[in-house]
């Protein structure tokens, strides 16, 4: 038997970064997946994808960083269910990787739902369990916002204390991603920015309250799809981003020569590098994607309704 799932990247409209901080996050799954293969073997742990090709003997073995989040999802599996089998593992992804668009979180979801599959029926607020502490083994100060957006789908309001609640819209909302091409690292730009809060405690909090007032109003903004105050919150997310330090020069120059042609723009995830999203009309898209430069990736993207799925094949 396989037992196969699919999860969807995420973007984030607003807060990441002051969502590790205990305020509020709005975040919304898009229709990029990665797809989990899982089937019982007698004995050893393969898992391959476009990036990694790994087998070992047993779970004890904890040396394959790249692999390290499944593993830690897999033996709390087996050992919830005593097994002590092998496994196979495939992973078959199209979000690019370090770039803010959920990319391990999806992979942590979709390994954890496809093992569990394989045992029996599993309910999203154990895969999001076991998706975090997944997720915590590379970084442990995750607010948990990534791996419950992937697991849930949809638009989510998300805050680590009361967890998530869905936002009602059924409206598709049409960006354009562009890629720096510089991938970061979500542990280190978080620690960057707990630096930045140790060191300028007043200004952090300043930012945190005006944060949670722009996620109110952007909340507002979406159910009633007022696409020119959803793009004035991005804008002003963004700058508060950059107060914080996780723009950079190439984001703030691509943000600059978007703003004046779409709704708003900003960064997408940890910052530092990797993706900006884009809101902007379809019909702007190609005059925007020839004024860019050829060195950074152009793509489109919508929301996405779907979560996480599992699918059994005999
Ligand atoms: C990363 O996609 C989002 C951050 O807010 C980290 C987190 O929420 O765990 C930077």
């Amino acid at each position: 038997m396989k037992s196969i799932a699919s999860a969807p990247g995420k973007i984030i409209l607003a807060g990441e970064h002051f969502v590790v901080h205990g305020t509020k996050s709005i975040l919304c799954s898009i229709n990029m997946r990665v797809n989990v293969t899982a089937e019982f073997m007698s004995k050893k742990i393969i898992i391959t994808s476009d990036i990694c090709n790994v087998i070992i003997d047993d779970l004890s073995d904890n040396t394959i960083n790249i692999i390290r989040p499944f593993i830690c999802i897999i033996k709390k599996i087996f050992n919830k269910y005593n097994y002590v089998g092998g496994i196979k593992i495939i992973i078959k992804s199209d979000i690019p990787v370090g770039v803010g668009l959920g990319s391990s979180s999806a992979c942590c979801v979709a390994v954890a739902a496809s093992v569990s599959g394989l045992f029996g029926k599993i309910t999203k607020k154990c895969i999001v369990e076991l998706a975090k502490e997944g997720e915590k083994t590379i970084f442990e100060n995750t607010s948990g916002a990534d791996c419950t957006i992937c697991t849930y789908g949809g638009i989510i309001e998300y805050d680590k204390k009361f967890g998530f609640k869905k936002i009602n819209t059924n409206k598709k909302i049409n960006l354009l991603v562009i890629n720096s091409m510089t991938r970061h690292s979500t542990d280190l730009t978080v620690k960057k920015v707990m630096k930045f809060k140790h060191d300028n405690k007043k200004h952090f909090d300043l930012l945190c309250k005006k944060e949670l007032l722009l996620i109110k109003k952007l909340k507002h903004s979406l159910i009633n799809n007022n696409l020119n105050s959803i793009g004035t919150q991005m804008k002003k997310n963004q700058e508060y981003l950059r107060q914080i330090g996780v723009s950079n020069k190439t984001i703030d120059n691509l943000i600059r020569q978007v703003n004046y042609i779409s709704y708003g723009a900003k960064i997408t995830g940890a910052g530092d590098g990797g993706c900006i999203i884009v809101l902007i009309d379809k019909q702007n898209e190609d005059k925007l994607i020839n004024s860019i430069n050829e060195n950074y990736k152009c793509f489109q993207i919508e929301n996405e309704r779907h979560g996480v799925t599992v699918n059994k094949q005999n």
